[in-house]
């Protein structure tokens, strides 16, 4: 079965392709954005101009033509509104005018997914660290189940906004992580409740302390705090489980200051941990498409006219109807 996927969610308009098992193509467009972090009506915007040329280059890469596909998905949400609009706009075109079947994918489940068929881990427990969310996982009676989670803003999101107080040209998590690499740490609040977290008054703290100390070093603490109430999360959750494989996933699974930390928290509990390779963890049509390729072959094609995009659409709503 060969399935084309667009992603849409946040800032990257992806295309992808999964076919015969194999990933044959993943293109994208990254709107990065000011000062103000991602303007929703602006990203789309970019999005819209961007579709037809990361459209043919994925077509280009893959050695396939729209008539060869056997469906189209599209991200259905969580995301922002006006982004999740113009793919789903864009997959919707391309199945009626094409007479292709068309799969609603849930954001998560698609990392997720993509995750565990790269990592090989069959059953872990997730860690889906993103701009927007931040949840530990564990598959449970037909579902993804939500164990821990942010009660405030996803990590990402919130490195986002650090790196935003910085000044810097492009601000990103991946900004702190450079930064932090020189620092050195010092206490900052730390807050785990039960398996829940809260990162804004990590934040608000970490901004205050820039008066006073080397940014270098607040990056390094606000990394290091919020990546250890991250990591007792999914300890607690490895505990209770008993599950012997824990994978990352998300745009913050790509730092590796948080992958050496889940590394050595899985070697203590004798687990192992495994990470998607970067290109699959950052948003990406490629993992739409495989979650589609999942969907379409448990017969769960959707109309046109509900394939409406869900802006807090849970990965804890979606069946599973594959292994
Ligand atoms: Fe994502």
């Amino acid at each position: 079965m060969r399935v084309l996927g667009i992603e849409s969610s946040a800032h990257t308009l992806g295309v992808g392709v999964f076919s015969g098992g194999r990933f044959l193509a993943n293109e994208k467009a990254f709107y990065r954005g000011g000062a103000e972090g991602i303007h929703p009506r602006k990203a789309a915007d970019f999005m819209a101009e961007r579709a037809r040329g990361v459209l043919e280059a994925a077509l280009a890469e893959s050695g396939l033509g729209i008539r060869d596909f056997d469906g189209i998905a599209f991200t259905q949400g969580p995301g922002l509104g006006p982004c999740l609009q113009v793919g789903a706009a864009l997959a919707k075109a391309l199945a009626a005018r094409n007479g292709k079947p068309l799969a609603a994918v849930n954001h998560c489940v698609a990392h997720i997914e993509a995750a565990r068929l790269l990592s090989g881990a069959r059953d872990p427990v997730v860690v889906y660290a993103s701009g927007g969310n931040t949840q530990v996982i564990v598959r449970e009676g037909g579902r993804y189940r939500v164990l821990g989670e942010t009660l405030d803003v996803g990590i990402g999101n919130m490195l986002d906004a650090f790196a935003r107080e910085l000044g810097v040209p492009f601000a990103h998590g991946s900004t702190v992580e450079k930064l932090a690499e020189k620092g050195e740490f010092f206490g900052l609040p730390y807050t785990v409740k039960g398996m829940d977290l809260a990162f804004t008054g990590l934040l608000t703290a970490a901004v205050k302390a820039l008066a006073e100390r080397r940014k270098e070093d607040v990056c390094r603490a606000l990394q290091e705090t919020s990546f250890a109430m991250l990591v007792e999360a999914t300890e607690r959750a490895v505990a209770l489980t008993g599950k012997r494989r824990v994978v990352a996933c998300g745009g913050v699974a790509q730092n590796r200051r948080l992958q050496e930390m889940l590394s050595l928290m899985c070697a203590e509990r004798g687990a192992r941990f495994a990470a998607a390779p970067a290109e699959f963890n950052a948003d990406n049509g490629a993992m739409v498409a495989y979650a589609g390729f999942l969907l379409l072959k448990a017969g769960r094609a959707v109309p046109p006219c509900s394939a409406k995009p869900r802006q807090r659409f849970r990965v804890d709503e979606v069946e599973l109807s594959w292994d």
